[in-house]
């Protein structure tokens, strides 16, 4: 079967809609088609400052949150990143490959890099989209499902295959971003030009996954719409509406057009009841169904643990073959 890797970061004590609707929806469909290979990039965590007790129960509760929200262990591996040192092994060997000028590139770390000045920023953060070329390089994956905010490291991960592949003959399946039409993109509920993302300026922007019916609901209810009252789709004159409208899309799977015809000569209020319903139906079972998890760590340590077993089976393979590739010697 073919093959499809992604991760998700243990960023916040919540998944946000973002997550849910970009990500991890996408990678429950995909299970049933592709051995599927979900892992927490912890590593990729710690290139902003983190604490130590709060970083390792924020992954236990990511991994409740896959589980919860329909990744089928009997399907999918999922495992820690730490967890795999094939990981930072093979991420050496990229750096080695990587051009200085390429990794400034990434816009990402020019974005997370400006707010607190490049001199604030750890080599880690320059560097996190060459590791994350590795997470997905080692697993051979023909797919990589994720938002549209990480198709650059998607490409940059496959010009890296690309390169050490011509350098050091065929290693590497050269694999291609899998990103959905819906969903790809949601916006901060409080300013919808901007991403929904943890750090946004204001928790009113974000709908997390662990959030109770009532905060989901007023937040929705209280997001920023446009100045007429015309519900449409248009992104550039009518973000506000436009992300409502994509949301519930999203969620419910109809098209936005008929949604737009459904709401058409309504107020604004009927949409954002609609749109708080159904994302408050979709996100409590997984909710609940997280709480229950979380309450037995022991057995979610060991899902884990069998995870990681699971991948280094194939990330070993990768990783000798790129190590007699570039001339390092035999393993002892
Ligand atoms: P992260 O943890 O920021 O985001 C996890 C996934 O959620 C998607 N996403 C969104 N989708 C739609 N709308 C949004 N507002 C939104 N915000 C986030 C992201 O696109 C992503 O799919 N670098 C990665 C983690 C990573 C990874 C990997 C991914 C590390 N190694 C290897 C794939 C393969 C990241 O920080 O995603």
């Amino acid at each position: 079967r073919p093959r499809v890797l992604s991760g998700m970061q243990p960023s916040g004590d919540s998944l946000h809609l973002g997550n849910y609707l970009g990500a991890l929806v996408n990678w429950v469909k995909t299970q049933d088609d592709y051995d599927a290979f979900f892992f927490i990039p912890d590593m990729h965590a710690i290139t902003v400052p983190q604490d130590a007790a709060g970083l390792r129960e924020r992954t236990r509760k990511t991994a409740a949150q896959f589980i919860a929200g329909g990744i089928d262990l009997e399907k999918s591996t999922l495992f820690v990143q730490s967890q795999v040192p094939e990981h930072a092994q093979l991420a050496w060997v990229l750096n080695c490959i990587t051009g200085f000028g390429e990794a400034s590139r990434m816009t990402q770390f020019k974005d997370k890099s400006s707010k607190g000045g490049a001199d604030a920023s750890s080599v880690g953060l320059f560097t996190y989209p060459v590791l994350m070329a590795a997470d997905i390089l080692l697993y051979q994956p023909q797919g990589v499902p994720v938002g549209d905010d990480q198709r650059q490291h998607v490409e940059l991960a496959r010009d890296l295959a690309t390169r050490f592949n011509h350098r050091y003959g065929e290693t590497f399946v050269v694999p291609e971003a899998f990103i959905k039409k819906e969903g790809a993109r949601i916006y901060d509920l409080q300013n919808p030009t901007s991403k929904m993302s943890k750090s946004s300026s204001s928790p009113n922007g974000l709908i997390n996954v662990l959030d109770d019916a009532k905060t989901v609901s007023k937040r929705i209810k209280s997001a920023v719409t446009d100045d007429d009252t015309v519900v449409a789709h248009d992104r550039a004159s009518k973000p506000g509406v436009t992300n409502l409208l994509e949301i519930l899309s999203s969620v419910t799977g109809t098209p936005i057009l008929t949604l737009v015809n459904e709401f058409e000569g309504k107020m604004y209020g009927h949409l954002k009841v609609s749109v708080a319903d159904a994302v408050v139906e979709t996100l409590a079972p997984v909710r609940a169904r997280t709480l229950e998890l979380l309450e037995d760590p022991a057995e979610l340590d060991s899902i884990l643990a069998s995870g990681a077993l699971k991948a280094r089976e194939v990330a070993s393979r990768t990783l000798q073959d790129v190590y007699a590739r570039v001339g390092f010697m035999p393993p002892v």
